[in-house]
């Protein structure tokens, strides 16, 4: 009996998903029976730095063996067994991508490593992270290159995609080697129209050169695993995503993707491990934890048999029930679109009278872990994973109200 069998058979997938809501007919609970949580916690935060569900953990044992058993096995025909997963996974090439230690790591070399002159300029906006920007900055400082921060929305609770695909044509220069965007922002919850951004590029690259054509950068880590899209077909050039958030996989570990056609635009920064293509050569070399990289696929496989469409539908069910809370409770603010079309799994609100940090403390006095946007304005904010349930999500609401 194989693996899949196996969780067929236990009832982790009860039955083909016909209904509406694509997230039925999963044992969400035999899911996070899978995982070594906390049973005391409830645990909003899971998107932070992820929990590795069994069998992501059982292949991390695997390959630390056989490691621990003779060093020189560095089984590189897992490198590219771990590549061609999560390229079926994100609709790309196995060759497109090049594996990264974590999403600040794959924004640096990516940024560090594009062609750059001192008059061009990196446009990013005020809701990217402040490690994408400092990528951008570090990078542009090389060469004498600007950044601008710009601003893609009045307010992203209401925010459209017309408004944020005006505000960035409206930005955009001759100069713009670049445009940084996040596929979820960990500010707000807003799920960026990456599609609309992509097509503004396009125009604005119309009659460009190749070596004066902007790229669009985006930094994925809170739509990869959590968002029923395909990654590499947003329609960005580079896409950036820690594969240790929202997909499960183990810690320190993530991805670059590269369209093909702009590849000779980034150059290696570091030296590489991987001649697997152009694009793997960006992947920092030296020794790695190698049984983490490599149960990555085992993280893939768990979300394929999951289903895209299931995980995400779950996450935005357990995402539009909080939200639904919250907007009943006196004094509340929700700064993440209500709509599914423009939100994920990420909610970031706001309490009259508290702090985004004194919400934290006073939801870990009950055992509830939230957490703060680290921005300007440190919103509170959860994040559903799959393995949170509806009644953790009742618990914080129930508490949340009893706090205003
Ligand atoms: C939007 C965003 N980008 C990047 C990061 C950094 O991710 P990593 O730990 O994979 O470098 C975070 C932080 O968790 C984030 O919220």
């Amino acid at each position: 009996m194989d693996r899949r069998d196996f969780l067929v058979g236990t009832g982790l997938l009860a039955v083909t998903p016909t209904s509406a809501s694509a997230s039925q007919g999963v044992d969400w609970g035999a899911v996070r029976r899978e995982f070594r949580l906390d049973p005391s916690l409830t645990n909003l935060g899971l998107f932070y730095l992820a929990s590795n569900p069994r069998e992501v953990r059982d292949a991390i044992e695997r390959f630390k063996r056989r490691l621990d058993a003779n060093s020189h096995d560095l089984m590189p025909e897992q490198a590219d067994e771990v590549a061609a997963a999560l390229g079926q996974y994100i609709g790309g090439a196995a060759g497109d991508i090049a594996f990264v230690p974590n999403t600040t790591i794959g924004l640096s070399i990516v940024y560090g490593g594009l062609k750059l002159r001192a008059d061009q300029e990196l446009l990013l906006n005020d809701q990217d992270h402040s490690w994408h920007r400092q990528s951008a900055e570090l990078a542009a400082q090389r060469v004498g290159a600007k950044v601008r921060i710009g601003t893609l929305y009045e307010n992203s609770s209401t925010a459209t995609e017309d408004e944020i695909a005006t505000r960035l044509r409206n930005s955009i220069t001759p100069q713009t080697r670049a445009v940084g965007i996040t596929w979820v922002q960990s500010s707000t919850g807003l799920k960026m129209p990456v599609r609309a951004c992509a097509q503004v590029v396009a125009d604005a690259n119309k009659g460009r050169k190749q070596e004066d054509r902007c790229l669009l950068i985006v930094d994925g880590v809170h739509g990869l695993a959590a968002v029923d899209d395909d990654a590499a077909r947003l329609g960005a050039d580079v896409f950036v995503a820690g594969t240790h958030k929202w997909l499960f996989g183990p810690r320190g570990t993530g991805i670059a993707w590269v369209n093909p056609q702009v590849s000779d635009q980034i150059v290696p920064l570091l030296p590489s491990l991987s001649n697997r293509s152009q694009t793997a050569l960006l992947g920092p070399g030296g020794f790695h934890p190698f049984e983490h990289y490599y149960a990555v696929k085992a993280a893939v496989e768990f979300h394929q048999r999951l289903g895209r469409n299931r995980v995400a539908a779950r996450i935005t069910e357990l995402a539009t029930r909080f939200k639904d809370g919250l907007a009943s409770i006196p004094g509340a603010v929700i700064h993440t679109p209500r709509e599914p079309r423009m939100s994920a799994g990420l909610v970031c609100f706001d309490i009259a009278g508290q702090s985004g940090p004194q919400l934290v403390e006073r939801l870990s006095q009950k055992r509830i872990q939230i957490t703060t946007a680290a921005y300007r304005i440190p919103y509170a904010r959860i994040g559903t994973a799959v393995i949170n349930t509806q009644a953790e999500i009742d618990k914080t609401l129930k508490e949340i109200r009893a706090l205003t």
